[in-house]
């Protein structure tokens, strides 16, 4: 797929049909995160990826996704590495987000319920202590169309050499 049609597909879905996502397909996710851009390089993330179902079971105490996605991929940052930490793990977000829109499955950005439950879910994936998880990507088969949530028109938001100007 090409990048701006895995622009325009990519939507936020939150309940999935159950398939096969063979690893070939997972490094590839982590790998687009992993060449996501970051504060003067200092690269200060790790990502967990997540298959075992007894994992993503017990990740549904965040949100309902994770007990029908088939994977997951953790964002772990460490905010000692870099002060741009929380940039850099949502440039990699992004990133994996349109790699698994272009690999035809779908995923949603969980962070404001993973935030709650964040003591929870490090000690589920062993993440340590000193360490952020900031941002989890359920992966499965869209269990329906789901479009893109609605967004303002591009005339509403963009101005042309000086804010105001059209
Ligand atoms: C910083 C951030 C945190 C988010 N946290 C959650 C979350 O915890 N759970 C969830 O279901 N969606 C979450 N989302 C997804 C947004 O709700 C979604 O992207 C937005 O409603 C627009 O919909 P779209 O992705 O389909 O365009 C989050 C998105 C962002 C950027």
């Amino acid at each position: 797929m090409d990048l701006f049609e895995a622009i325009e597909k990519r939507a936020s879905v939150r309940t999935y049909d159950a398939v096969d996502v063979p690893e070939a397909d997972l490094l590839k996710i982590a790998d687009a995160g992993r060449r996501a851009p970051s504060g003067a390089n200092r690269q200060p993330l790790q990502f967990i990826i997540i298959t075992r179902a007894e994992t993503l079971k017990a990740l549904d105490r965040l949100q309902a996704s994770f007990a029908t996605a088939s994977a997951a991929i953790g964002i772990v940052a460490d905010p000692q590495v870099s002060r741009w930490w929380l940039e850099d793990a949502s440039a990699a977000a992004e990133n994996m987000l349109l790699a698994i829109a272009a690999l035809g499955y779908a995923s949603v950005w969980v962070e404001g319920t993973l935030i709650k439950e964040e003591d929870f879910a490090k000690e589920l994936l062993g993440v340590p202590d000193s360490k952020r998880l900031i941002i989890l990507l359920p992966i499965g088969k869209a269990s329906q169309e789901t479009p893109q949530a609605d967004r303002k028109p591009l005339e509403e938001i963009l101005w042309r050499e000086t804010y105001g100007s059209r």
